[in-house]
């Protein structure tokens, strides 16, 4: 798929086939969450993927955000004490955020390009996660992601147009 396509054609899914996703293919995505770039090259990230149907049927209960029964549930998370190691307050506070936003871009992108579903969702109780998942104090979850084969792929919501938001200087 054209890099242009895949970023115009990706939607936010929300009800998803009742099939599983092949393991290569996961595989293929966090892989692409891994070359996402970030500050300092810092990597303060982990992510845990969820297959098993009992721990997505817990994670959907106190997860508002989340519509449809995804296969997969990516958890998104910001190792605060890798950030802050290796770039400071700065990174603990800001940067590492950015880099997981890149990440989950990448995640739904190589998604989308392997004709899986995702939406973002930040719609969740983080206290309840990191309990489920039993997670050190500095592992904090900070997005889900679900994945899945599309029921239904929505209609693009409107955008605000390029010369909304963009200030051309200097042409
Ligand atoms: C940080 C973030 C949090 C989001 N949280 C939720 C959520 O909790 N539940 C949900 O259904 N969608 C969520 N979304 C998806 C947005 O609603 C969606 O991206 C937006 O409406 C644009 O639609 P599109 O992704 O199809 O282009 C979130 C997106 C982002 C980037």
């Amino acid at each position: 798929m054209k890099t242009f396509d895949a970023i115009k054609g990706r939607r936010s899914v929300r009800s998803y086939q009742d099939r599983k996703i092949p393991k290569e293919q996961l595989e293929k995505i966090m892989e692409a969450a891994i070359w996402s770039p970030s500050a300092s090259n810092a990597q303060a990230w982990e992510f845990i993927v969820v297959e098993n149907d009992a721990d997505i049927k817990k994670i959907k209960i106190f997860s508002p955000g989340i519509f449809g029964n995804p296969a997969v549930i990516v958890i998104v998370c910001r190792d605060l004490k890798r950030a802050y190691e290796l770039c400071d307050e700065l990174g603990r506070d800001t940067l590492s955020l950015m880099d997981i936003s890149m990440a989950s871009q990448n995640i739904m992108l190589a998604s989308h390009d392997l004709g899986i579903g995702s939406c973002a969702v930040r719609s969740f109780g983080i206290s309840a996660i990191k309990r489920l998942f039993d997670l050190p104090e500095h592992i904090n979850p900070e997005l889900l992601i679900t994945l899945g084969y599309p029921e239904k792929i929505p209609k693009p919501p409107r955008r605000r147009g390029v010369s909304e938001v963009v200030r051309w200087h200097n042409r």
